[in-house]
């Protein structure tokens, strides 16, 4: 790659960058928790020299993390962790107007997405910020002669924290990670509302769909599962629940859904949204049982959810009805629509989480580089959590942001909470 290349990272049009820049300013402004660290680090540099390559989506959002740990001293690079997902304004913006060298744009095809990826490990990282672990698979499958200066790194999503806790027990991550992704102060609120809101949102502007009245199936009722389910009953629709953990499955069912398995409800669906983490949910038997005009869309991280792979074998026509609906035409005449081919639909086809709650995601984020600039020298290679005290700053700090104040212990209350012997 020319160094020039390499320094301006890697954009669809460079034109885009004035939309992009002001759309990071709006996106800013809901974001006051990441705000406030970012001030700080512009006056501490806690990051000074160090290397960050980050492969997140390339939203407005993640523009305000990558400015704020470039603010804090850090020498960031970033590309796209999926190849719908990058929002090409904002890509521009970051190298035209914030200098950060930015590799993505929406809709590159697997062999560019994967030499974006490349490009971004070429900056040699200290830190690795991940959302669905593409860097530390890329490093050790593909780039073992970087692991030496790599310090740690993060992950942003629950798919990845899965992924390198099975690196972990393989023996074979080679440095600690912070799993940003299991701070209360992210999957509560990122995974259940963000997911929650911007997948409907997602499917409706691919769609135009009214929720309300629709069968709608949401498969997997962890936090994204949660959200999704809630915001489409919220909006009228009938939602039915598959799990394969029965915790969950009771939990929906008292939470007022019905639930049962998917080759049942494949009969019923009008929408089908997967958010489980894993593949082929969605297979054959349910592509057989569905009615005329299903829809289909995923919003786990892979777009492994929903075995396209077979539809295609199934169908006897494909052709794109809408942005982001593919039609597949079977042989008794039927049509199932497929959104976004399979891929996260709310960042596909829409904008991915709202900023305000990326705000607590990222601050965890930028608060967990910190914590892995001043201790990684401390830690093995192990995935290990966001440190409590991040996870209540965060909230401490989002809650004042939103003018919300609330009790305190008194310290009888802390002495009673604290004894095994009151109270009896
Ligand atoms: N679209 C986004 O912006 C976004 C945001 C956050 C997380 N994610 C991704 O969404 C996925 C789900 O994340 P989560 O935090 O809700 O995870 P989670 O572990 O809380 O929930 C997943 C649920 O799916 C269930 N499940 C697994 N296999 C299933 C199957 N075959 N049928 C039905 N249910 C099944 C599990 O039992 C579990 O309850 C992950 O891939 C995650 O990385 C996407």
């Amino acid at each position: 790659m020319p160094p020039q290349k390499r320094n301006s990272g890697d954009v669809k049009d460079p034109g885009l960058a004035a939309k992009g820049k002001t759309r990071i300013e709006w996106s800013q402004q809901w974001m006051p928790v990441l705000q406030l660290i970012r001030k700080r680090f512009s006056k501490e540099r806690p990051l000074e020299g160090v290397r960050i390559s980050a492969c997140l989506h390339v939203t407005t959002e993640t523009a305000n993390l990558a400015i704020t740990l470039r603010d804090g001293g850090a020498d960031v690079v970033l590309c796209a962790s999926n190849p719908l997902s990058t929002q090409d304004d904002v890509a521009a913006s970051l190298v035209k107007d914030h200098k950060i060298p930015t590799y993505a744009i929406k809709g590159e095809d697997k062999t560019t997405y994967y030499s974006h990826i490349v490009s971004a490990l070429d900056h040699k990282p200290q830190i690795t910020m991940d959302d669905g672990a593409d860097l530390v698979t890329t490093i050790l499958t593909k780039r073992q002669e970087l692991f030496p200066a790599v310090m740690g790194g993060t992950e942003e999503t629950t798919t990845g924290v899965i992924r390198l806790r099975s690196m972990a027990k393989d023996g074979v991550l080679k440095y600690p990670i912070i799993a940003v992704n299991d701070a209360d102060t992210k999957h509560f609120f990122d995974n259940r509302y963000g997911t929650g809101q911007s997948t409907i949102d997602g499917i409706i502007r691919a769609t135009n769909l009214l929720f309300a009245g629709l069968h709608v199936v949401v498969c997997g009722y962890g936090w994204c599962g949660r959200g999704v389910a809630m915001r489409a009953k919220g909006l009228g629709a009938d939602v039915i629940i598959t799990e394969v953990n029965p915790t969950r499955a009771l939990e929906a069912v008292m939470d007022g859904f019905r639930v049962m398995p998917l080759a049942q409800a494949a009969k019923t669906g009008d929408v089908f949204i997967t958010v489980t983490g894993n593949k082929s949910v969605i297979a054959a038997e349910h592509f057989r049982a569905m009615k005329d005009a299903a829809v289909v869309a995923n919003s786990g991280h892979f777009n492994v959810e929903i075995d396209l792979a077979c539809l295609e074998q199934l169908a006897v026509a494909k052709r794109q009805t809408r942005d982001f609906v593919d039609e597949y035409t079977l042989r008794d005449g039927r049509k199932i629509y497929v959104l976004g081919e399979g891929r996260l639909i709310n960042l596909a086809a829409a904008e991915g989480h709202p900023a305000v709650v990326m705000d607590m995601s990222f601050a965890d984020q930028a608060l967990s580089v910190e914590h892995l600039v001043k201790s990684a020298k401390n830690l093995e290679p192990k995935v290990y959590p966001v440190p409590a005290e991040i996870d209540h700053t965060v909230a401490r700090l989002k809650l004042q942001s939103l003018g919300i104040t609330i009790d305190h212990l008194t310290r009888e209350q802390e002495t009673y909470l604290a004894s095994w012997s009151e109270g009896t």
